[in-house]
Order: structure tokens, then sequence, then C-alpha cells
């Protein structure tokens, strides 16, 4: 099996190459100093990295085309219908990435915000292609670190009648723990991501992490 550090990869996660480009791309995204600007460039070409590669893991069928030149090509088809769920607000980020790769997709979107009272991830809102159940679902937020959100999010798809093994969730960094805690709970699903990092903090951080995603890329606090 797979590691990362002294972690244990799950089968269902699937990580993508750590080439130089890519560690270069995460070092300038990771960095204290990074002005937004380039922070968006540089998130935006690893969310395209993310996809592409997500899309390698739906199933293809057979299907022969002939060329200009009269002679037949056998090549592949996409079988299934996708569409993208974005978490919002950090996931909205994702979705350009998304529309990049699939024209004219179709995105849903999906709030979840901690309880004050119970502490626990709430639903607040959610907006999804009425024919969800039957597309392949490119779930997006950029950083797994508890889990708890993403679980949410999980369930209001499987309520929806999407099933777990139709459900490809895409971010930028895992921690272990939300790794454990969504394929604990929903082992059939997908996790595509471009690193693993060691940890959470006692603040629920991913270490080493990049700060807070969503404010970086959306120019807020
Ligand atoms: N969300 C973020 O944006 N960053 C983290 O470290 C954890 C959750």
């Amino acid at each position: 099996m797979a590691k990362s550090g002294e972690y244990e990869i799950p089968k269902q996660v699937v990580l993508l190459d750590a080439t130089a480009q890519l560690k270069a791309l995460m070092s300038i995204i990771r960095g204290k100093t990074t002005q937004r600007g380039d922070f968006i460039f540089y998130s935006d070409r690893v969310i395209r990295l993310l996809v592409e590669e997500a899309l390698n893991h739906l199933p293809f069928v057979e299907k022969e085309v002939t060329t200009p030149t009269g002679a037949k090509y056998n090549g592949l088809g996409f079988k299934g219908h996708i569409c993208g769920v974005s978490i919002m607000r950090a996931g909205e980020a994702m979705e350009q990435g998304l529309r990049d790769c699939c024209r004219s997709v179709r995105i849903g979107k999906i709030l979840i915000q901690r309880d004050e009272e119970t502490a626990q991830p709430t639903l607040y809102y959610a907006k999804l292609p009425p024919d969800i159940a039957e597309r392949y679902v490119l779930l997006l937020d950029p950083m797994l670190a508890t889990g708890g959100s993403a679980n949410k999010a999980i369930e209001v798809l499987l309520d929806h009648g999407v099933p777990e093994e139709r459900i490809l969730f895409v971010n930028l960094i895992c921690a272990p723990e939300g790794i454990d805690t969504v394929l604990g709970a929903h082992p059939k699903i997908k996790i595509v991501t471009a690193e693993i990092d060691s940890g959470l903090d006692e603040r629920k951080w991913i270490i080493p992490g990049l700060g807070d995603f969503g404010c970086r890329y959306f120019g807020t606090e």
C-alpha cells in the first residue's frame, strides 16, 4: 500500500503524481507571502490537473469514428453523464476548472455550516441538477480537513439518489483524519487529491496546509 509519511493511503484515494511541476505549483499556493493574483492563477492550474485526473476515473465505452481520410479509428467515449457539485464557498473556486474541461457542465451547490449550538455540520442550502441520480458527481471542495462537511454533503447526494460509487470528491489538500472520516462513512467514493498533509492542529487547520483557501482565493478575511 502506498504511503504519505507514516499514513497508509487507502485504495480509494487517487493522489496526483508528485512531479516537480506539481510541487512547484503547490509551493506557490502554500507560501504565506504569495499575492492573491498568483494564488488564484496557480490554484486554478492545480484544479485543472485535478479535474483532468478525476475524468480519468470515469467509465468509458469503446467508440469507433471515421476520420477525414475515410479510415476508422477505434477510440473511446465517455459512458455516463457527469455534473459538478461545489461545497460553498471555497468549492466554488473549482467550478471554472470543471467548466474548462467539460463544456456546459451542470453544477449544483451545497452550503453547509456548523450549527452554533450543536457544533454539528448543518445543511443550509442545496440546489442540484434534477437528474443528479443518473450522473457521476464531481464533488468540489479544496480542503479536506475533518471530513465533517464533506460527509454531510455526501449524505445530501445520497438522499438525492446518487449511488456512493458515482461520487468523486475532488480537493487540493487532504488531512489523513478527513480521508479516514469520509471513507469510514462512505467507503465506495473516490477521493482525488493533489497532496496529503500531516494532520490537523487544535483549531482544525490542515498542517502544513495553506491557510484559509476561500479567503485567499476570494480576497476576504
Ligand atoms: N479549510 C481551509 O481553508 N483550510 C484548512 O486548513 C482547513 C479547512
